[in-house]
């Protein structure tokens, strides 16, 4: 079937993959090459859903911003997905061509300072290519002619088709992120891994581990990748500094280990990709990973003022949940966060950034460490960690403990684990210090029984008691568990948590005989969450604005408001 035949077949079936066929010539000749490989035509979706992964047969094609798409497919029974990007590609002599440009881009640019800013450095190199290049209809595709001065192109005559895949190559990699920029725009990647030489591994938000098309060819291609990679991060990675941590200018973290001395398989790197706008409270409750009672319950803790840390595994949702629980936070609080990579973010208006610094040598890095004794001076109501894993941990306990509530993610898997390396060498907290800290929430990524995917699902929400010294053990009280069988979660009930009625209610000024009254407040406000959800309040900053109402009428009288049909959520 001829070009021409094809789009007219699909036009009748699909009018929004002819319109993308359309003006992606090169999604036309893929789509055509499908056939002769035997492989099904794919069915086009311009969004996707969580149920695809249950269905049969995979082979979908979607776009991810002209001229890029997506293909994921079965290629073999029972064999992970694979993850075809379509984008246009271009013949071997096409090389030849892009040297000439490059010499003529670096004698037109030399030593102009160039903004670190992509749309700024897209523009100017955009406005050299211009005045560089000759549209000539006359010349076939991938054909050029170059007119030359001592050496230097400055002239180079080809036609448009070739000038659009010149434009579309440089950006890709000059501006963008070259091989990788599939990835990064792709909302539905959720981290992108390379092992070393060979293909790319990805982790699909709805198609899970796949395999994809975008392969190092050998090591000095990979190692190359890889340093400018890490320019781009602002984290260059070096002989005498192969392993680095750093963000890509979208946000992403990514962790670089440059070389073969330390990993048998050469470079290699992770990309954590990270959405800017935090996923919603109300979005979580919707996925089942927490409930609207549990998610009360923190609401309660974050607007007293109690420590709350995240645990999980790696990839747990530690992160997720932290961002989406700092809307409980007062919203005249103060707050501080901490990082290494930015990751947290606080639609408060009193918030102060802080990110580390790693330098060349001790002496010019300023780490976690550092900025968290220096937080301690600056008042704030709040200290958000964005993770902690060693001997920061103890500066957390001093600042707990004068009064600077802490947030942050830890990496274990219980309560036994994060209270064992707390009360463990290096951290060594006193035994006796444990309940500075008021609370912990366990997450975990877990199969469910019913329908074998991978979900997040809070484990457990958990109060630290104390430590007995008699019979040298910590008390804590499960207060929230999951229950996997059912897939929901197992609340105590009223009268079993310690710091509801032994901080919280006091602090409120509710006497001993009405307590009761904080499992009220605790009810009215899992209602208000479950409200939000039914009413398809999901975006991260209604659910602000919401919480913000509650917090200037009371929650009772906002969820009356809510019950009458009033859109708080748009105040
Ligand atoms: N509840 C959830 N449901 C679905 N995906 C989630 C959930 N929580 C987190 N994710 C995704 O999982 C990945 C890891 O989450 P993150 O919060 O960074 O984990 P951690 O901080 O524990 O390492 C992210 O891509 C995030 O979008
Ligand atoms: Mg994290």
């Amino acid at each position: 079937m001829s070009m021409m035949a094809y789009e007219q077949k699909i036009k009748e079936t699909d009018k929004s993959l002819a319109e993308a066929v359309k003006a992606n010539p090169h999604l036309a000749r893929y789509l055509t090459s499908l056939r002769s490989k035997g492989i099904a035509q794919p069915a086009y979706y311009v969004q996707l859903s969580r149920d695809m992964r249950y269905m049969n047969n995979i082979n979908i094609l979607y776009p991810v911003g002209d001229p890029i798409f997506i293909h994921v497919y079965e290629r073999a029974k029972g064999e992970r997905l694979y993850y075809q990007v379509v984008e246009p590609t271009v013949p071997k002599e096409f090389n030849e061509l892009l040297r000439e440009v490059d010499k003529a881009l670096a004698a037109l640019i030399g030593n102009e300072e160039v903004e670190d800013n992509e749309s700024e450095k897209e523009r100017i190199l955009l406005s050299k290519l211009n005045s560089l290049v000759i549209i000539d209809q006359s010349l076939p595709t991938w054909n050029y002619r170059v007119l030359k001065k001592s050496g230097i192109p400055i002239k180079i005559r080809i036609n448009e088709e070739t000038f659009s895949a010149l434009k579309y190559q440089l950006i890709l990699h000059k501006v963008k992120l070259g091989l990788i920029e599939p990835f990064i725009r792709d909302p539905y990647i959720e981290d992108i891994s390379c092992d070393g030489v060979g293909p790319i591994f990805i982790e699909h938000k709805v198609f899970g581990s796949c395999e994809t098309s975008v392969v190092f060819e050998s090591e000095d291609q990979l190692d190359e990748f890889v340093i400018s990679l890490s320019e781009r991060a602002m984290r260059p990675v070096t002989y005498r500094r192969p392993i680095v941590d750093g963000s890509l200018p979208d946000g992403s973290r990514i962790n670089i280990v440059f070389g073969s001395d330390i990993s048998m398989r050469g470079s290699n790197f992770t990309i954590r990709k990270f959405a800017d706008i935090p996923i919603s409270i109300t979005q979580l409750i919707k996925w089942r990973t927490i409930d609207a009672i549990a998610s009360a319950y923190l609401w309660l803790m974050l607007e007293s003022g109690m420590s709350v840390w995240f645990c999980g595994e790696t990839a747990s949702g530690k992160t997720t949940l932290l961002r989406a629980t700092c809307v409980f936070i007062r919203p005249e609080a103060k707050i501080i966060s901490i990082e290494d990579t930015p990751e947290i973010i606080v639609p408060h208006d009193n918030w102060v950034r802080e990110v580390t610094r790693q330098g060349e040598d001790a002496e010019s890095s300023i780490e976690l460490f550092d900025l968290l004794k220096a937080s301690l001076r600056q008042r704030p109501n709040y200290i958000i960690v964005g993770e902690i894993r060693g001997k920061e941990a103890y500066v957390a306990f001093q600042a707990m403990q004068v009064g600077a509530p802490v947030i942050t993610t830890f990496h274990a898997g219980s309560v036994q684990k994060l209270i064992q390396r707390l009360t463990g060498a290096p951290i060594d907290i006193p035994k006796s210090y444990i309940d500075i800290l008021n609370c912990a929430v366990i997450q975990s990524a877990v199969r469910l029984p019913s329908t074998g995917t991978l979900e997040r699902r809070v484990l457990s929400i958990n109060e630290i008691v104390g430590y007995d010294s008699v019979e040298d053990r910590f008390d804590f009280i499960e207060l929230f568990s999951w229950d996997p069988v059912s897939d929901t979660f197992i609340f105590r009930g009223e009268g079993s948590s310690h710091l509801l009625e032994n901080k919280i209610a006091i602090m409120r000024g509710i006497p001993r005989r009405r307590v009761r009254e904080i499992y009220k407040e605790l009810e009215n406000r899992a209602i208000f969450l479950e409200k939000l959800v039914e009413k398809g309040v999901l975006d991260y900053f209604d659910v602000w604005k919401a919480v913000k109402v509650a917090w200037k009428v009371g929650v009772e009288e906002a969820l009356k408001m809510v019950l009458r049909g009033e859109e708080i959520w748009k105040y």
